[in-house]
């Protein structure tokens, strides 16, 4: 193996101080959109940014953006990077090593004099996660110019709205049209990550390249029933949305079962009022199902909501389904797909594993903007979105050696 051209102590010192900001005594991170860590978190970015010599601007939504001239800045571009939000008492790495590893990448490009046709910007989206909101991707989504207003009005659990959350974080919802990019602009967008998964640690490889990402559909389920006395109600004389929401749930891990690749998953459950002794009136559930095959995904939704309907039915049970979000799944395009495979055979990476993102990920709201692609890193026993999370110094940095060179493939390509 060559000498690396990224510097791996630089990126580990970053990773670290950005996880600091959100920390919980875990030792995992909260970071929610438009919220004071958040800010924090993209201050810190920008600053970054700036000792990498970037030209650096915030959009609409309130995606950071650092850019790197190339020797022709009217070609298009070649975006990069990932997000700085995280799930609740999430990880250090998911979003935070994409958008590192792509600054440490220009960072070196301009401390080695390296230039390139095209144009490079490394972005760090605003709100990939949907945590807060139950509707993410949002600054990728602003960026591909679907972002639209009436999605604002989703809120969050406080009844927030999005516009509302950007408003008292200084900026202006009406505009989120000025952060679109339209595809004359655009030449490709590469994003690396960790995998979240198990697949490289099993193959002992540090790095490999995503085939295509799974598409997450959320619905949230509510359930209204009658409230009242835990004690004083016989068994047969109630009308509890918990024991309907129980078949419910049985009813759609054993469904899930059934196909090859399909995942389901009740993250947030709620019930109402809410007391030890009181059978709930209400209860409410989150419901996230994925699958790369889009149909089986949608098989599965359709035979979930006729149960849903079915069993409510018959426990006299009124049912409400609101649809969170709908993305499509998203395959690699084979030109990112080259563009990383010739980086890796520079590097000395022959072989490189191909692999499915069951994770969702940016670049699938790209799919009228530009081609895209994905680098995976290892992570330790496959564990993401809690605090343990952890890919290895050595890995993110063979990781962003990976995306230096495969940022130099798409960039020098006509
Ligand atoms: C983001 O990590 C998602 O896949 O939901
Ligand atoms: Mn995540
Ligand atoms: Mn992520």
């Amino acid at each position: 193996m060559r000498a690396m051209k990224v510097n791996g102590d630089r990126l580990w010192a970053r990773l670290q101080e950005l996880r600091e900001i959100g920390k919980r005594e875990s030792g995992g991170v909260t970071r929610f959109s438009f919220t004071e860590e958040e800010r924090q978190a993209k201050n810190l970015v920008i600053s970054y940014m700036k000792e990498a010599g970037l030209q650096v601007r915030e959009d609409a939504i309130g995606n950071i953006i650092g850019r790197r001239e190339g020797t022709d800045p009217k070609s298009k571009t070649v975006l990069t990077g990932s997000h700085i939000d995280t799930v609740p008492d999430g990880g250090a790495f998911d979003g935070a090593l994409g958008v590192l590893s792509a600054i440490e990448a220009l960072q070196r490009m301009e401390e080695l004099g390296e230039q390139h046709v095209h144009p490079i910007e490394v972005i760090a989206f605003t709100d990939e996660e949907g945590s807060r909101f139950g509707f993410g991707m949002i600054g990728s989504r602003a960026l591909a110019g679907t972002l639209r207003e009436e999605h604002l009005e989703q809120s969050d659990e406080h009844r927030i709205s999005i516009a509302e959350a950007m408003r008292a974080a200084g900026y202006a919802p009406e505009r989120i049209r000025d952060a679109a990019k339209s595809p004359a602009e655009v030449k490709a967008y590469v994003e690396l990550h960790i995998e979240q998964g198990k697949v490289l640690e099993s193959l002992d490889q540090p790095v490999g390249l995503v085939t295509g990402i799974a598409g997450p559909l959320w619905l949230q389920f509510t359930l209204t029933g009658q409230a009242g006395h835990a004690g004083a109600t016989p068994m047969n004389m109630r009308r509890d949305p918990m024991q309907t929401a129980a078949e419910l749930l049985s009813f759609i891990y054993n469904e899930a079962k059934q196909y090859p690749h399909a995942v389901a998953t009740v993250g947030k459950i709620r019930a109402l009022p809410g007391g030890v002794n009181v059978i709930p009136g209400q209860v409410e559930f989150t419901l996230d199902v994925r699958d790369i095959n889009e149909a089986d995904r949608d098989r599965l939704e359709r035979k979930i909501r006729e149960a849903a309907q079915t069993v409510c039915e018959r426990n006299a049970i009124e049912l409400q389904i609101d649809l969170l979000q709908r993305v499509a799944p998203a395959p690699s395009s084979p030109i990112v797909r080259e563009a990383i495979t010739e980086a890796a055979n520079l590097i000395g990476l022959t072989n490189l594993p191909a692999l499915i993102s069951g994770a969702g990920h940016d670049g699938m709201q790209f799919h009228s903007l530009c081609p895209i692609g994905m680098i995976f890193v290892r992570s330790k026993d496959g564990v993401s979105h809690h605090p343990s999370e952890f890919s290895s110094k050595e890995d993110c940095t063979m990781g962003a050696e990976l995306l230096y060179h495969t940022l130099l493939q798409l960039a020098n390509r006509s």
